[in-house]
């Protein structure tokens, strides 16, 4: 018995040590972390119970019957992370580059369909060369299992993604399907041709870091949510972000209660928004002021930067904020910003997480790039993923709510279940002076005449009372009370019940 026990000991070990050595200490080399060592930073201390650990791949081709390394090149399992349940897998890249082999896709699906079956997010840390190379088609297969099992996932349990070393090719669609991808800067990169290819048809060069890495992503495709620094960063990141998570779509976020009194008021925000419309302020001191601790995860921080997404907690519970933001583009929504937004309202609807909308909107953004680079569907996404949204929809008007921009930013029309305004707030089509230079276009030559019609004209309608006549906003509150009125409509909305009708799918316009 005892040389049974040994033979399986010698065999995790095996199967621990990946490549061997040598390649582990070239990964530590490039400053990352281990498949395993990343698992054990993830999860809950001595929590991983590991699957698969011996299984090899099948192919016999271009001598790979003389190379199999138990387990495959992807580490497969479930644990916890702070006690609540997950599904991870971790790529290998010191064994054959972390490349997916057909049974390294079969691993990675046994755990999917696992967490599919319990109701439990799944976790995949990236670091793959891509289609085992050697394998051709089967590999590709592999790939494709995995998709479908994305897409099924989709909306039933949180899925997320960390890039932590190359993820090219067609290795780049599973993550691009999960809810959420962070990147670590410098040592991970995305893109569907390399380099070198680009520079062959479209004789661009550029390297790696620049065509697909952290930053790149963050702030320029907007394909990843965050960069990080480093393997250990993304991992303790990603355990914050989980926290903030239901297990599945049955489910609500779990309630973390925290110490800061729900009627805290916060006086300074009776001085936030300037006198003068025209001048900014930061939409993330309302935010940072307003929920529980001051305690912000915000998604995609440098991209679209003119709106603001992400997590927070109020009264304990787990809310998606949205937040146009005055200190860039004045707030204004764009073909970027409609998208980001629109993609985070849909996660928090899947997910049973109410939607907190702090709007200063002075309208959509202007101009032929935005005209030809389609606004129209664009902006239409973010109106759609409002209007389909089931969840608690809570909306506080800072300062302006301009046209259709009103309308999309989760007004009372698209079943806003609480619409607040603070009193200097302007519900209107467009601001004054914009609105007699049309309407009275004909006294144009007549300045002294065209103030008085502005000054009318804002006396009229530069305030929250005329939609507050008609039902539109619930209440004109006080800036200082945001926090106190959002967390009490959150008590009155927990049970809240609401279903669109019964249909396949939308045709939202991609
Ligand atoms: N299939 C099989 N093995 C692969 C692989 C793949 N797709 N990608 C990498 N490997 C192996 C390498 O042969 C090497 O094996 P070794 O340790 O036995 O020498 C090991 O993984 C590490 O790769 P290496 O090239 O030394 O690492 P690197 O950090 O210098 O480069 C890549 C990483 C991903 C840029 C490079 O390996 C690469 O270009 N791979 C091919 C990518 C590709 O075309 N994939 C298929 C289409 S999706």
């Amino acid at each position: 018995m005892q040389d049974i026990l040994d033979q399986l000991e010698r065999k995790r070990a095996a199967a621990r040590l990946g490549g061997g050595q040598k390649r582990i200490d070239a990964q530590h080399a490039k400053g990352k972390l281990t498949a395993r060592e990343r698992i054990e930073v993830l999860l809950d201390e001595g929590s991983f119970e590991e699957w698969d650990m011996f299984v090899e791949h099948r192919c016999s081709d271009f001598g790979m019957a003389e190379q199999r390394v138990p387990g495959d090149g992807v580490v497969t399992g479930y644990g916890m992370i702070n006690g609540r349940l997950v599904f991870v897998f971790s790529q290998d890249f010191t064994v054959f580059g972390g490349a997916l082999s057909e049974t390294h896709a079969e691993k990675i699906c046994k755990i999917m369909d696992q967490a599919m079956k319990v109701g439990a997010p799944v976790i995949g840390l990236n670091d793959s060369g891509g289609a085992r190379i050697q394998e051709g088609v089967a590999s590709l297969g592999g790939y494709a299992e995995v998709f479908q099992r994305n897409v099924c996932a989709s909306g039933v349990i949180p899925q997320i993604s960390l890039i932590m070393g190359p993820c090219a090719g067609g290795a780049v669609y599973s993550p691009a399907m999960t809810d959420f991808i962070f990147m670590v800067k410098d040592s991970s990169y995305m893109f569907v041709t390399g380099p070198e290819v680009v520079k062959t048809v479209t004789h661009e060069e550029v390297t790696a870091e620049e065509l697909g890495g952290a930053s790149t992503h963050t702030s320029r495709s907007g394909v990843a949510d965050l960069a990080c620094n480093d393997d250990v960063e993304a991992l303790l990141m990603l355990r914050r972000l989980y926290n903030y998570l239901p297990l599945n779509n049955r489910e609500k976020a779990p309630l973390r209660p925290s110490g800061d009194p729900i009627d805290r008021a916060e006086l300074s925000l009776d001085t936030l928004v300037p006198d003068h419309p025209n001048k900014a302020y930061d939409m993330k001191e309302l935010i940072l002021k307003t929920v529980d601790d001051g305690d912000f995860f915000e998604l995609q921080p440098d991209y679209a930067k003119n709106i603001i997404v992400g997590f927070a907690r109020m009264d304990g519970q787990t809310v998606g904020i949205v937040a146009n933001q005055p200190l860039v583009l004045a707030g204004c929504l764009d073909i970027k910003s409609s998208i980001k937004a629109a993609r985070f309202v849909r996660f928090c609807d899947a997910f049973n997480i109410p939607v907190v909308t702090f709007v200063d909107v002075p309208g959509f953004m202007p101009g032929t790039a935005q005209e030809y680079g389609g606004i129209i569907k664009h902006g239409a996404k973010l109106l759609y993923a409002y209007a389909e949204c089931t969840v608690p929809k809570i909306t506080v008007i800072t300062r302006k709510a301009y046209g259709g921009a009103y309308d999309v930013m989760s007004s009372k029309h698209l079943r806003g279940d609480v619409n607040l305004a603070w009193p200097n707030a302007e519900i209107a089509v467009m601001g004054a002076k914009g609105a007699v230079e049309i309407i009275f276009r004909e006294e144009k030559k007549d300045p002294a005449r065209l103030a008085q019609r502005e000054a009318e004209y804002k006396a009229r309608f530069a305030n929250p009372f005329v939609a507050g006549a008609r039902g539109y906003i619930d209440d004109v509150i006080l800036p200082h009370e945001t926090r106190k009125r959002i967390c009490r409509s959150l008590v009155m909305l927990r049970d809240k019940k609401l279903e669109n009708p019964w249909r396949k799918h939308g045709n939202i316009p991609l």
